[in-house]
């Protein structure tokens, strides 16, 4: 069952979390089990519970919500004849209570292949290494702040091949990466010590920017991933940056899916603010509910027209550095950094071989560049 808001009170954006870590399972899975791997392996690096309102069922904690999710895959895919299907569920938790917590719910649910990892998960890699020793790897990694050994973790990622999704807790680095005092923490938070002379080169921007985009430089520097892409989730009741869920991926595939939930999960975060609002001024709105939804969406979400505009010029220059890209890769390469969809970019294209901008054939029959379409800057012999 998806995350339900009423469990969330006072932490809406955990609920946009969980919501964005569900649907992103979920297609994942449908996808993996469909092709290569009949086993997919769910590590939840940063487990908990951690401030859950449901404390019989842990419906409002991650951990849980992968079980749901997965095996609801798994289930209807045998539904489907697909038998033989195998996930394995790995939590590592590093406060004591609640690694209790999560024995206890692991001992009630015998009929999930689920191990309990007790302490850091810096500390347990190898443990949890070993325990997904075949199979397709996704780690949840959500710490509470910076406090990581990223070094660490960045080896064992590099190691398992698979995808991971990172939360990056922009509020906080945002407050105190200006301060001494932390110099040595977001040190190892980056896995690298002198961080702080590339931080003071950048152009001027802000603290959580800055470090997101070094800790994303330090990721495909340790070749964690292909691809990272990443959202916002704001606070629903402040309206601010909350944190910003990192996806890392060898797979043009992964980038597309997290884009199509990142367009879902966005309007839901708009109905949950206007939802805080209208019962914190006891006022109804104005305008419709799915009014207001497009409207914001339409102003900054996937596909908006700044978003729209970026994507083309972004288009245009890595075919003016890359010739001949395949339209399959070029469209990863763009959606990893802008918030668009592979239809946009269809539109895109087409509308740039009509300008004389880019030059590709068309497959026969058909109106938009298929992934395995070359694409080159300029005007076609024959157009
Ligand atoms: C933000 S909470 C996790 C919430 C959970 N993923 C969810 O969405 O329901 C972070 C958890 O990580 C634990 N933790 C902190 N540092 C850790 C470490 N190095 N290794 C493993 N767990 C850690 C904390 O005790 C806390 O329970």
């Amino acid at each position: 069952m998806p995350p339900r808001v009423e469990n969330y009170q006072g932490r809406e954006q955990s609920f946009i979390k969980h919501l964005f870590l569900n649907k992103y399972l979920e297609s994942a899975a449908y996808k993996l089990f469909q092709g290569r791997s009949p086993v997919f392996n769910f590590v939840d690096a940063f487990a908990g519970p951690w401030r859950v309102s449901d404390t019989d069922k842990y419906s409002d904690a991650s951990f849980s919500q992968a079980i749901e999710t997965l095996d609801a895959v798994r289930r209807s895919l045998l539904d489907m004849r697909r038998p033989g299907l195998k996930v394995r569920f790995r939590f590592c938790e590093r406060n004591p209570a609640s690694v209790a917590k999560l024995q206890q719910f692991a001992a009630q649910k015998p009929e999930f292949d689920i191990q309990v990892f007790s302490g850091a998960f810096e500390d347990n890699l190898n443990g949890i290494r070993s325990a997904c020793r075949d199979g397709f790897t996704f780690t949840f990694i959500d710490p509470t702040g910076w406090n990581v050994d990223s070094g660490k973790i960045f080896d064992f990622l590099r190691n398992l091949n698979g995808e991971f999704l990172f939360n990056f807790m922009a509020e906080e680095v945002n407050r105190h990466a200006g301060w001494d005092g932390v110099a040595e923490s977001l040190g190892r938070f980056l896995a690298d010590p002198a961080w702080k002379a590339a931080f003071e080169a950048m152009p001027e921007g802000s603290n959580e920017t800055k470090i997101l985009q070094l800790l994303k430089a330090r990721m495909k520097e340790a070749r964690v991933a292909t691809y990272l892409t990443d959202m916002a989730i704001r606070k629903p009741r402040e309206d601010r940056i909350k944190m910003r869920l990192i996806l890392g991926t060898h797979s043009g595939f992964g980038v597309e899916v997290f884009r199509s939930v990142q367009e879902k999960v966005e309007k839901e975060a708009v109905r949950t603010r206007h939802a805080i609002q209208t019962e914190e001024s006891g006022q109804s709105q104005i305008f419709p509910e799915e009014q207001i939804i497009a409207f914001e969406t339409d102003r900054d979400g996937v596909g908006c027209s700044a978003h729209f505009v970026w994507a083309s010029e972004l288009m245009l220059s890595t075919v003016s550095l890359k010739s001949g890209i395949a339209f399959g890769s070029l469209a990863s390469e763009v959606m990893e950094q802008v918030p668009v969809r592979t239809t946009h970019l269809n539109k895109i294209a087409t509308t740039h071989r009509k300008a004389g901008l880019l030059r590709f054939d068309l497959p026969i029959g058909k109106r938009t560049p298929s992934a395995q379409t070359k694409i080159w800057v300029g005007t076609s012999h024959d157009d």
